[in-house]
């Protein structure tokens, strides 16, 4: 049934409104720089005290064409929160941007209205403290991005995103060096501006013609003996199906927090939009090889898809053994379901948008034609409607359906999930290891079956992660009580 997307058809030169950069103009090839560190300014044990300021800074990536990203604190990406579970965390947030914006924990189990919904704008001019205490087994690698009502995707690929790890007290892994890698998306035109999106992006979710890791072009990275790496997808939309030449991945953590122990190594890792994943990488063979994002087919509204293999960076690695030890930690089930909740990804199809101009730049701001293609549960987002309602530690059981042609990454906040069950053209599978997630992709017409608990009451959304789909309304609300 793809015929309704024959639209694809000679589409692929207007993709673009704009001129952009070409690829090489940014340069790449520096030393893999560190993320930089949001500095603890609380003399007091336990407590992560902090200042936040988003303003709109120029940055020259590009020689003579300083880019004007949103930044915090000046940064691309965002400065990196390091805490330990059991932390009291107090950010005081200062929104100097123009136009309202919120700052959103994604995966936290921070209380609702601590969390950046976009029922919580700070306004321009404003100023704003998020305080939350991290409970114990709360170990993990996070993020915090923009959530502003409708300006999230425009935000975010302005620059509103930065890393958030949280320590565990008895960490495993502990004895192992660590590297970040925060890989975000990036777009710039001609004149090394970011151009609003146009309708292809907003319909299929926006990518760049640059994919960062740490803010820089394909940086030289170096790994020595067994390290720790973490992964971030903080692009709007773009798929990562990371392969090195030569080595492979052993999985030993996810958006929540660490496996009950090394999975099996595997030669692709595919990360979606908004997920995490904690590996060590085994070379077969020293030497360097890139690090590459390997051509998935994710599906989209109107496809011009052009596989192709985007290098994200150079890797130098030698052939040692892992030095992992054969147990993590143990993850509990969650128990037996006594609730469950249905949530059904959908979409208009195409010729619905047939009227649209394509390769016309676009507000910051969904169109208003756009406003009604994606939903969940046949609603798009209201503010002012509850969508679901859950019971305060009541295990449920979630059963995601994508009753639509394109990929979409469900997300929930507040809490993490365990996936329970795939089921794709009839057939059911389960996950090679136990994790506790916050995001996981649906595939065209899968199903995917998790189990969840909220901890706190109030709001909490669930929308999916292509954060152009996010704006545009697929999103609802399930108010905990
Ligand atoms: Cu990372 Cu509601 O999002
Ligand atoms: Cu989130
Ligand atoms: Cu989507």
């Amino acid at each position: 049934g793809h015929d309704m997307h024959g639209m694809n058809v000679g589409m692929g030169g207007m993709m673009a409104g704009t001129d952009l950069l070409p690829v090489d103009a940014l340069p790449g090839g520096a030393p893999l720089a560190p993320l930089a560190l949001l500095k603890n300014q609380s003399g007091k044990d336990g407590l992560f005290k902090a200042q936040l300021t988003a303003k709109e800074t120029p940055i020259e990536l590009v020689k003579g064409k300083p880019t004007t990203f949103m930044t915090y604190n000046d940064q691309i990406p965002g400065p990196q929160i390091v805490v330990t579970e059991g932390d009291t965390v107090e950010i005081e947030f200062k929104n100097s941007l123009k136009e309202p914006t919120t700052i959103h924990w994604h995966g936290l189990p921070v209380p609702p209205e601590q969390d950046g919904n976009p029922h919580d704008p700070v306004l321009p001019g404003q100023t704003h403290t998020y305080r939350f205490t991290l409970p114990e087994g709360s170990a993990g690698t996070y993020w915090y991005h923009t959530h502003a009502h409708e300006l999230a995707a425009a935000q975010a690929y302005s620059g509103l995103a930065g890393s958030f790890i949280v320590k565990a007290k008895n960490d495993p892994l502990a004895h192992l060096p660590e590297q970040h890698w925060l890989i975000s998306d990036l777009r710039l035109d001609n004149e090394g501006q970011i151009p609003g999106n146009d309708m292809f992006d907003w319909m299929n979710g926006r990518e760049g013609q640059y994919a960062l890791l740490n803010g820089q072009r394909q940086p030289a990275i170096t790994i020595q003996g067994t390290q720790r790496v973490r992964i971030w997808n903080a692009c709007n939309a773009r798929y990562l199906n990371l392969s090195i030449p030569n080595c492979e991945f052993i999985v030993v953590g996810t958006d929540g927090g660490l496996l009950e122990k090394p999975a099996s190594a595997v030669s692709e890792l595919l990360i979606v939009p908004g997920e995490r994943y904690e590996v060590v990488i085994r070379a077969i063979q020293s030497g360097t090889f890139p690090l590459n994002s390997l051509p998935f087919n994710r599906q989209k509204m109107m496809v011009d898809f052009k596989p192709e293999t985007l290098v994200l960076a150079n890797v130098s690695i030698n052939a040692v053994e892992p030095d992992l030890p054969g147990k993590l930690r143990a993850i509990a089930d969650f128990g037996p379901a006594t609730a469950q909740k249905k949530v059904t990804f959908g979409e208009k199809p195409m010729d619905h948008a047939v009227g649209m101009t394509p390769g016309h730049e676009m507000s910051d701001m969904p169109p208003s034609t756009m406003s009604d293609l994606f939903f969940i549960n046949d609603k798009t987002f209201d503010m002012n409607r509850i969508d679901l309602r859950s019971k305060v530690g009541e295990v449920e059981e979630w059963i995601l359906y994508n009753n639509s042609h394109m990929d979409h990454p469900f997300h929930i906040h507040g809490t993490q999930f365990l996936v329970t069950e795939h089921v794709i053209n009839g057939k059911a599978s389960q996950p090679a290891y136990r994790a506790l997630k916050d995001t996981v992709n649906l595939r065209p017409y899968e199903t995917v079956h998790v189990k969840t608990v909220q901890t706190d009451k109030g709001i909490r959304m669930f929308h999916c992660h292509i954060l152009e789909h996010e704006s545009l309304g697929m999103m609802g609300q399930v108010e905990v009580v």
